[in-house]
């Protein structure tokens, strides 16, 4: 059942429906199986794996091998900070960041109620992911994008997959008010995170740090928080899992914002539970330059309940947390994910988080999507001459 996360009022999996209809608020999508744990033993390490949470057809799963990414011990930097830290690396996913576990349930529930076109806005990534699945669909696919600011891997995956990219003459938030405006005429079928079936793919990342674990669950959970269905999808699958009993304890869900598009840590600070629309969000981190997140109800809701956080970093300290997690790891992510190891640092030296804290941080985009910021943030390759001895006189100088 599809159930609205404020008034309750419910509708069936098969109707096509985005907000509620008795109060306009957000809805949710509600699956509980009866299942033993047991059960995932042997399989793949794919979002699969958990497939009787995902409110789709087996039979008719459009995937290209989402989830089961790595979840790598980051000894070097953890010492550092004085916490245990694991990094889930999200850049592993097909298309490079988590939307594709999103976008495989939110593909496969349109080929099951036989729509022919999909479509989005996107700050970059849910766009590559919604061009990529639907290729592999055979569905239309109609990505709006907002002019001059989406990093180019992104730009160039949404075009490449054959998407009909619309570049917006606005930000994010227009393109998305635009896009849902045409899905509700029926136009096309919406999968930004609005979309409650995006969230049931994106909630295996919070099952899959749980198995890593062992069946149990971390202190914290760190993240980048842009239209903020993430941070929700995450805490439901953990929640899921809690309730089916598969692990005993809860995180508490820390959400990180930049400073310049912080609606949300704006709302925690204040202790509300809606958010007060932030006008012309801007962050080197263009993944979350984000002011009115659809999901900022259900942000909240995980925050408050599991005793979280947010908290806010600027765009230096997230450039510094990107070439720190490259070169102290080795692990490259982009600017966007990078704000939540700097949301870590910040909260460590704020006493937020205590020493040996056991803490995930969750790294959602690749490093090459955003190659641009990348390069800008290194000095220049050495221009040589092709023999030995300047080689060697270089090497000399390391
Ligand atoms: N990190 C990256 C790399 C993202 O692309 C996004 C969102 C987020 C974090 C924030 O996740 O929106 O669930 O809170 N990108 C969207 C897009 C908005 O269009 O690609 P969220």
């Amino acid at each position: 059942m599809i159930k609205c996360i404020s008034c309750g009022a419910e509708y069936s999996l098969e109707e096509i429906i985005y907000t509620c209809k008795e109060c306009g608020s957000i809805l949710e999508v509600l699956i509980q199986p009866n299942v033993s744990k047991d059960i995932f033993e042997c399989r793949k390490s794919t979002m699969w794996k958990y497939k009787e949470f995902m409110p789709v057809n087996e039979s008719k799963i459009i995937s290209i091998q989402e989830g089961g990414t790595p979840f790598i011990k980051c000894n070097r930097l953890g010492d550092d900070l004085g916490v245990k830290l694991y990094v889930k690396v999200e850049g592993s996913n097909p298309t490079g960041s988590f939307k594709d576990r999103g976008m495989s349930v939110g593909i496969t529930k349109a080929c099951e109620l036989g729509v022919d076109t999909v479509g989005c806005a996107s700050t970059g990534n849910t766009s590559a992911s919604l061009a990529a699945y639907a290729a592999r669909a055979g569905l239309k696919c109609i990505v709006l994008l907002p002019s001059g600011k989406v990093a180019l891997g992104k730009l160039a995956q949404a075009m490449f997959h054959g998407a009909e990219v619309l570049s917006v003459n606005g930000n994010f938030d227009e393109a998305l008010e635009a896009v849902t405006a045409l899905a509700l005429e029926g136009r096309l079928y919406l999968l930004n995170s609005i979309n409650p079936f995006r969230l049931e793919g994106q909630k295996s990342i919070g099952f899959e740090i749980v198995d890593d674990l062992g069946w149990r669950s971390p202190d914290r959970i760190i993240l980048p928080v842009g239209n903020a269905g993430n941070i929700s999808a995450i805490w439901k699958g953990i929640r899921e899992f809690h309730q089916a009993s598969f692990i005993e304890d809860l995180p508490r869900m820390t959400g990180i914002q930049a400073v310049g598009a912080c609606p949300i840590t704006n709302a925690f600070r204040k202790g509300a539970q809606e958010i007060v629309p932030v006008e012309n969000p801007e962050t080197v981190a263009t993944a979350i330059r984000i002011g009115a997140p659809v999901s900022a109800l259900k942000a909240l809701r995980a925050i408050y309940e599991s005793d979280g956080y947010s908290e806010t970093v600027t765009d230096e300290e997230i450039l510094d947390a990107q070439k720190l997690l490259a070169r102290s790891e080795g692990i490259g992510v982009e600017p966007a994910s990078a704000s939540s190891i700097a949301g870590l640092r910040k909260l460590v030296d704020s006493g937020e988080i205590d020493r040996g804290e056991e803490i995930v941080c969750i790294v959602t985009g690749h490093l090459l999507k955003d190659p641009n910021t990348a390069i800008n943030a290194c000095k220049e390759p050495i221009s040589i001459e092709a023999d030995v001895e300047s080689l060697k006189k270089i090497l000399d100088d390391l």
